[in-house]
């Protein structure tokens, strides 16, 4: 997000003090430090790629960069909901603004450093300085060079527990490119920290999206094999997440009360990866 400005109640930044000793900027000496409204997205603008979602396009299901978009707009930010398909991505606009959220929609393969580019500067003349990317895609992330330009903004990456834990299904390109995602989130954290941005992940764990709900219902045998499969995981919590728990982290992360947080991957998982697969109860099916 290229931020515009903090809200009201952070005028206790201007009481950071200088560390003499090590050259770097005291946070908040406030006794309630940094208590901003939360999520704090007024008057910023939300940059969401893979805002689209697949399956059904009539499914009450919402897939995780949708949910983004819809949270970000609930949260005050416009919104601009751009995926590869831009059918996809305008269902996601049409939904928000259903709901009288200001949300444009886009077209842009995240994969494509010119597509980016170009979606960046209509996001930038339209909008000026206050965007926020949320790049939430498998793919490595977009390049953002005009949040070093800005001086500010919030990146956030989706990524998977498939890049931290080995999940049943032979998902070697994919539980690979979401490692990678967690460790280009890690070292761009370190070199834009300086430049005021912040890149952090996300890393949802089973969640059940309109993807999940078409394999379920699919007539491939493999499809529903691996729909099984994921659902019959042994979630702690005992159920699976939905695209609004990823999408809740996603606004906190884009939010200036997350302003401390860079480099930092954040899991969504019902506590899937903190155990032995043995303690918690099973998953039930969704209630569809
Ligand atoms: N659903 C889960 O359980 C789960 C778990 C972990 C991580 N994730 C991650 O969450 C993200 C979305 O998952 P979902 O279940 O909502 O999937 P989805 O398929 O419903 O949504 C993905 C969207 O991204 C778009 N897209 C694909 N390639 C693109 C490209 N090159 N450029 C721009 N847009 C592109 C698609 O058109 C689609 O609209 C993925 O990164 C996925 O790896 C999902």
């Amino acid at each position: 997000m290229l931020r515009g400005p903090p809200p009201q109640e952070l005028e206790i930044d201007s009481i950071r003090k200088p560390i003499p000793s090590r050259g770097i900027v005291r946070m908040s000496q406030s006794p309630t430090p940094n208590a901003s409204p939360y999520p704090d997205l007024k008057n910023q603008v939300a940059l969401v790629l893979g805002a689209g979602q697949s399956g059904n396009p009539k499914s009450k299901h919402w897939g995780n960069g949708a949910a983004i978009a819809k949270v970000l707009s609930t949260s005050g930010a416009k919104v601009i909901a751009c995926d590869v398909n831009l059918d996809a991505a305008q269902q996601t606009a049409s939904r928000i603004q259903a709901s009288g959220g200001v949300c444009d929609a886009a077209q842009a393969d995240v994969t494509s450093a010119r597509d980016i580019q170009r979606v960046t500067d209509q996001v930038l003349t339209k909008y000026g300085d206050q965007t926020q990317p949320q790049n939430r895609l498998s793919q490595l992330p977009c390049r953002s060079p005009d949040h070093g330009r800005q001086g500010s903004g919030s990146i956030i990456n989706n990524a998977s527990i498939a890049g931290m834990r080995y999940l049943g299904k032979p998902q070697v390109a994919y539980a690979s490119a979401k490692v990678a995602v967690m460790h280009f989130t890690k070292v761009t954290g370190v070199m834009y920290a300086g430049k005021g941005v912040r890149v952090n992940s996300v890393a949802p764990g089973m969640m059940y999206t309109p993807l999940l709900e078409m394999l379920g219902n699919s007539e491939s045998d493999n499809d529903r094999e691996v729909y099984r499969k994921i659902t019959d995981h042994n979630v702690p919590s005992g159920v699976m997440g939905d695209a609004f728990d990823v999408a809740n982290c996603v606004a906190f992360l884009a939010s200036h009360s997350s302003r401390y947080i860079t480099g930092q991957n954040l899991v969504v998982d019902g506590g899937l990866t903190s155990s032995t697969g043995t303690g918690g109860v099973p998953a039930p099916s969704p209630k569809l």
